[in-house]
């Protein structure tokens, strides 16, 4: 059975950044409380140019650089997002044209924050199984379109971005090692945007009550997220055979850091064993993990060999974790250019438009 492995990463965010002073100027909150309060101090904002898929394709590509991986070798993408272009199409079909990953699969897995983790654990399983030999995961999040800028309980938490990883199937052991599900429908309306889908669609009442903004019970997250934390990334460790003493790292959904604390306490282990960057880039959701991770690699926190943990949480609720034996980039044959498909990509999608175009021309003659 072949092992699934992490073989490239990468992360985007856009260039603006929106300080607590910012958001004091428009809701009655200050930097002193948002930071005391949840560890936040800056996070990225989109513009109005950029959009979850086009954040995705950036991360995307840097991870397939990585791998050394060209997008038509890729057999599946999903795209994990709470904040996606469209309800349907799915954002990894967007992603998919925009990259030319012509032979990849592409479906979006919606588990809000937990998105990521849920995700790498699909993929990693159809590579256990032989069905597939590679995958693109990404999580990509423009919430700032999402968030009531007059809600002070939930403008100051989320930020945009996105993060990205390739996972291949190897002989050689290690990878993905564990991963623990779950969900508790019961609590779906703790963390929801009401607006938009079938139960409540776009109409003049539902823009007038707000419905299309992220509505949250911040205490009640914040319980649960404490709640379940600890006890995912244990049964985790214990689904791979393993103590939190063999783990040198946890790399945890970027929410609050009051809830890594917390989980801190509770696994009995020191903060310095958290991945934590929630202060710059704020609640990124399905891309928070990712774009952690990245970053641990730049500093040099996270190294080939180590075993590491993600966990995540979010609306569903969900949750889930998973134990990795990370892997580093595999070694290179020959070098392979992901960034240079992307001009036959978009010349591949022109085409394929025209033609479908085309084809519609001469079907109405036929009729
Ligand atoms: O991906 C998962 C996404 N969500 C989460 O992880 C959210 C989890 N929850 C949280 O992080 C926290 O609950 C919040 C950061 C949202 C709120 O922090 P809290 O410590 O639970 O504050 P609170 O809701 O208990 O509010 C305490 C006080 C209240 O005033 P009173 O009633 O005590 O006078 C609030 O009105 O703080 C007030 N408050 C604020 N004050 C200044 C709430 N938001 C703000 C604010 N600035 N932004």
């Amino acid at each position: 059975m072949p092992f699934a492995h992490i073989t490239g990463w990468g992360m985007h965010v856009p260039e603006p950044v929106l300080t607590n002073d910012d958001i004091s100027k428009l809701v009655d909150t200050s930097d002193e409380w948002i930071r005391e309060r949840t560890g936040i101090r800056e996070r990225h904002i989109a513009r109005e140019n950029e959009f979850p898929s086009t954040l995705g394709v950036e991360a995307a590509i840097k991870a397939l650089q990585i791998a050394n991986l060209a997008p038509t070798e890729l057999d599946l993408i999903i795209c994990t997002s709470s904040s996606p272009e469209y309800i349907f199409p799915a954002t990894a079909c967007l992603i998919q044209d925009q990259i030319g990953a012509t032979k990849a699969g592409a479906f979006d897995l919606q588990a809000a924050c937990s998105g990521f983790v849920f995700s790498i654990n699909m993929a990693a399983q159809a590579i256990r199984s032989g069905s597939i030999k590679s995958a693109l995961i990404v999580g990509t999040e423009v919430l700032s379109r999402f968030v009531n800028w007059k809600d002070r309980n939930t403008c100051i938490l989320f930020g945009d971005g996105a993060g990205a990883f390739v996972l291949q199937a190897s002989d050689v052991p290690g990878g993905v090692m564990s991963a623990v599900m779950h969900s508790d429908g019961s609590g779906a309306n703790s963390l929801i945007i009401p607006g938009g889908g079938a139960r409540f669609p776009a109409s003049e009442l539902s823009i007038h009550e707000n419905k299309h903004f992220i509505h949250m019970d911040g205490k009640e997250v914040f319980r649960f997220a404490t709640r379940v934390m600890g006890k995912a990334t244990l049964e985790a460790l214990e689904q791979a055979k393993l103590t939190i003493d063999d783990i040198q790292w946890i790399i945890p959904h970027q929410a609050n850091i009051r809830i890594v604390e917390t989980a801190a306490k509770y696994l009995k282990v020191p903060l310095d064993k958290f991945i934590v960057n929630v202060d710059r880039y704020g609640n990124t959701s399905t891309a928070s993990i990712p774009i952690a991770t990245v970053e641990a690699i730049q500093k040099g926190q996270l190294k080939a060999g180590d075993k590491a943990v993600f966990v995540g949480f979010g609306g569903g609720l969900t949750w889930g974790a998973m134990v990795v034996e990370w892997t580093g980039p595999i070694p290179i044959t020959k070098q392979v250019h992901p960034e240079q498909y992307r001009l036959f990509a978009r010349l591949r999608s022109i085409v394929r438009r025209a033609l479908r175009f085309i084809e519609g021309l001469f079907s109405r003659w036929d009729s």
